[in-house]
């Protein structure tokens, strides 16, 4: 089959500059593409702003042939090429569906939920291959009703013929440079020769998670079975889901599903201090990042651990408390999580205590390229703002970089005729 992907909610392209192996940026602002795949259309489009920097960013480093800037929710789905793999990161959402009124049979999702776009084009163009990423809140949402939307989530795949393997990966495990979980989806059709062979090779069939070869784990002792055939469709596990939530790894073959926690086999780090070391041989004003005086003791009690007394709106007093975080951070430890608040005055930014300069600082948009493992300067198209926020909104690179020669070899081996 031919290595053909589409990249959904592409924001900056993690997922493109992970499959091509994307590590500069040539003198016209493009990326240097060093891979086989083929990405054939791609979709981004921020709804909250007027201005579209995460598309325009894409837009920049790969042209603007085959990408959307529109909604995905109004796309028209059969305009979206045939391709092989279907990418992308999206949002925990909501995923509980309703009877619609004007149809008995006809089940809804809430409008907006992206999954349902997902499942549109899956329907529409029949994608043989999906890998999707999401936080890893997913497997256990929503509260009130553990597991349920990650059930609703593979009971739509199991009705469109698909097996499903997916792992929770955190990416400082396995050398890279941020200790970020996150859970990677990876989806095929039933009738499409791996799937139905990558299950055959293993007694623990858990050892046959793609993800689990790849990064590996110490052994898989317990197997727990979560069963999804008794609900008759996603209506009745939207209603009466009661299996609980699903654990760090696991697979569904013909709609059984398996699933166990996870013992990760340690590899070396790759810590926050390295990251400052590679990005100190970077032309960068660091005066902006500086924290002194003033702020400097802000900064420190936002770290600190508090208790504060509080009053809830209905008028309940309680005790709000938190504990201390690292101030500075360590550097021979991986970075945090990035999140898209990133540099703002917040307990989550990074403080570093800068060697070269003595000082406190804010880590600058390049270390927080360098953390998600993307090529330096690949935001400059933005403002410095907009920058951290796509930095947190992004992955880690260097996961898709790692499963990319596996993915390639199971496509490429796969029969052209298996994807009608
Ligand atoms: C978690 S981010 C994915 C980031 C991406 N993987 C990357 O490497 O930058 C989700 C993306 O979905 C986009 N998005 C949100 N709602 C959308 C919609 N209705 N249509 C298309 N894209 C949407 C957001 O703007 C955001 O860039």
């Amino acid at each position: 089959m031919k290595l053909t992907v589409i990249e959904l909610f592409a924001g900056v392209g993690g997922f493109r500059v992970g499959l091509n192996n994307i590590t500069k940026i040539d003198s016209k602002n493009r990326a240097i593409e060093d891979g086989k795949w083929d990405f054939i259309w791609a979709n981004q489009f921020e709804p909250s702003t007027k201005v579209q920097y995460a598309f325009d960013c894409y837009a920049t480093r790969f042209g603007e042939e085959n990408i959307s800037n529109e909604d995905i929710n109004k796309v028209k789905k059969n305009l979206i090429p045939k391709h092989s793999l279907l990418v992308g990161g999206f949002p925990c959402q909501d995923y509980s569906v309703a009877r619609t009124l004007s149809n008995e049979k006809g089940i809804e999702g809430k409008k907006g939920v992206l999954f349902w776009d997902i499942k549109d084009i899956l329907v529409e163009k029949e994608t043989p291959f999906v890998l999707l990423e999401n936080v890893d809140r997913l497997l256990k949402s929503p509260s009130i009703k553990r597991g349920r939307d990650f059930a609703i989530m593979l009971k739509t795949f199991d009705e469109l013929g698909y097996n499903v393997e997916w792992r929770v990966l955190n990416a400082a495990k396995y050398s890279m440079p941020q200790k970020r979980k996150r859970v990677f989806i990876f989806a095929h059709k039933k009738k499409l020769n791996y799937s139905k062979n990558f299950f055959e090779s293993d007694t623990n069939i858990l050892n046959n998670n793609l993800f689990n070869k790849i990064f590996p784990l110490k052994n898989i002792e317990t197997i727990e079975e979560i069963n999804l055939k008794k609900y008759k469709d996603i209506y009745d596990i939207s209603e009466n889901y009661s299996e609980g939530k699903f654990l760090d790894t696991g697979m569904m073959l013909n709609g059984e599903v398996f699933t166990s926690s996870i013992n990760e086999i340690s590899e070396p780090i790759f810590s926050l201090g390295k990251i400052l070391e590679i990005s100190s041989s970077f032309n960068q004003t660091l005066d902006e990042f500086i924290i002194e005086n003033d702020n400097l003791e802000k900064w420190r009690y936002l770290k600190g651990s508090k208790k504060i007394n509080r009053v809830s709106k209905t008028g309940y007093e309680y005790t709000y408390s938190e504990g201390t975080m690292a101030f500075p951070e360590n550097l021979n430890e991986p970075a945090r999580t990035m999140l898209t608040s990133e540099s703002t005055l917040n307990r989550s930014s990074h403080v570093i205590l800068d060697e070269n300069i003595k000082k406190y600082r804010t880590l600058t948009p390049i270390e927080c390229e360098l953390i998600q493992m993307f090529p330096v300067n690949w935001t400059s198209t933005m403002p410095k703002r907009n920058r951290y926020f796509m930095m947190g909104n992004a992955l880690v690179t260097g996961i898709i970089k790692r499963l990319e020669p596996k993915l390639r070899e199971i496509i490429e081996n796969e029969d052209e005729l298996n994807i009608s």
